[in-house]
């Protein structure tokens, strides 16, 4: 397997350090090769050459089986640039319209829902990753005035938002899963959001064992706090998804521990921890690395190497089981003493 690494900027580099001691664990252990690309795309490298990525970027990202991001955001470059070059655009331009999201809480403790187990917080989350407010389309008229006037459009397209939607079906019925449930604001967005009510109206009868519920986005934000056990699967908008899964992260015990990926099924696909490269964090061996390790465990498992990917998924569980985990989620070891925990684990 070809795996392009872009370890990006902050705690992306410490993060993406143990997702790849990981990887390279499980490689050792499985008797597999992983063919590794460290690729130099951030902050630093947009300082010092002045490119966000070479012109050739995304072909080259491309030629990999997939692709391992750590974060991208550096207080240096404020207007965000190269993240957006990298991560947006490595969405947009390989068409990485799945953003597969898991919530999925590991152990009672790190949930801030009172009473709230592991049963009743295990959902996915299939977020549009290549449409809505995400795609840049507006402008700004008479901007730094007192008139200014700010437009940032929503772009939904049938066939966007078909894919999406069929994409959580699809998941729900191949994994034994009985409950889709669609989130949008079609009693205000009575345009673009009627749109996802028709294409969910039409996908919904061609899975006749699942049962296809629907919320505004705002009645869910209230559900999955009161009764996350409800939900198997969500699918919903980029924005809406981007939000719902922070809040998502919280159940599990914070942005450190959640994981994802940006798919486009049967091509090359991108993972990455769904936190930013918290800045403050950075190179203190203080950041969570299990979202990132995560993320590389769903890299497998897209991949076809299932055993590899519940290999690491159960020696994460037994990290946190044993609180063999850093400071946010309540343990006392470092980023990389995390990281050694669960390669441990995985040799023995
Ligand atoms: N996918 C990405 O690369 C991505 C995502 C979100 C934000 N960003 C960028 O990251 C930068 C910082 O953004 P932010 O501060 O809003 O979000 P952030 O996710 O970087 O951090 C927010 C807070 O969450 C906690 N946190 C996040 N990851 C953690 C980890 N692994 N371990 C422990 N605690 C963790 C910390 O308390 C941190 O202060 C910005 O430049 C932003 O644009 C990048």
């Amino acid at each position: 397997m070809r795996i392009a690494v872009i370890a990006g900027d902050g705690i992306g580099k410490d993060v993406t350090a143990e997702a790849v001691k990981v990887l390279t664990a499980v490689g050792q252990k499985f008797g597999r090769t992983f063919e590794l690309e460290h690729l130099p795309w951030g902050a630093d490298h947009l300082l010092a050459t002045g490119e966000t990525l070479p012109p050739n970027g995304y072909d080259l990202l491309r030629g990999f089986d997939a692709i391992f991001i750590g974060a991208l955001g550096d207080p240096r470059v404020p207007d965000n640039r190269h993240a957006r070059d990298i991560l947006l655009g490595t969405r947009f331009e390989l068409d990485l319209y799945v953003n597969f999201r898991p919530v999925k809480l590991l152990d009672e403790r790190l949930c801030p829902l009172k009473g709230r187990t592991p049963e009743d917080v295990d959902f996915v989350v299939f977020r549009e990753n290549t449409e809505g407010v995400y795609v840049g389309v507006g402008g700004r008229f008479k901007p730094n005035t007192p008139d200014e006037v700010a437009i940032q459009e929503e772009v939904n397209t049938y066939k966007g938002v078909h894919r999406i939607v069929k994409q959580a079906f699809e998941y729900a019925a191949a994994n034994r899963l009985t409950k889709v449930c669609m989130a949008d604001k079609s009693n205000a967005m009575t345009q673009g959001h009627a749109l996802w009510q028709r294409v969910f109206k039409e996908l919904a009868p061609q899975y006749p064992g699942i049962t296809a519920t629907h919320y505004y986005i705002d009645a869910l934000a209230m559900y999955m706090v009161l009764d996350p056990g409800q939900f198997e699967v969500i699918v919903t908008n980029n924005l809406f998804g981007d939000i719902i899964t922070d809040l998502g992260a919280t159940f599990q015990g914070g942005l450190g521990m959640a994981a994802s990926g940006n798919i486009h099924p049967g091509r090359t696909s991108m993972f990455e921890p769904v936190h930013g490269s918290a800045p403050r964090f950075a190179g203190k061996n203080i950041a969570n690395p299990i979202g990132a390790i995560s993320s590389m465990a769903l890299l497998l498992d897209t991949l076809g190497a299932q055993d590899e990917s519940a290999a690491i998924e159960a020696a994460v569980l037994r990290a946190v089981k044993e609180n063999q985990v850093t400071t946010d989620i309540g343990g006392s070891l470092g980023t990389r003493e995390a990281g050694d925990f669960i390669s441990r684990v995985i040799l023995a």
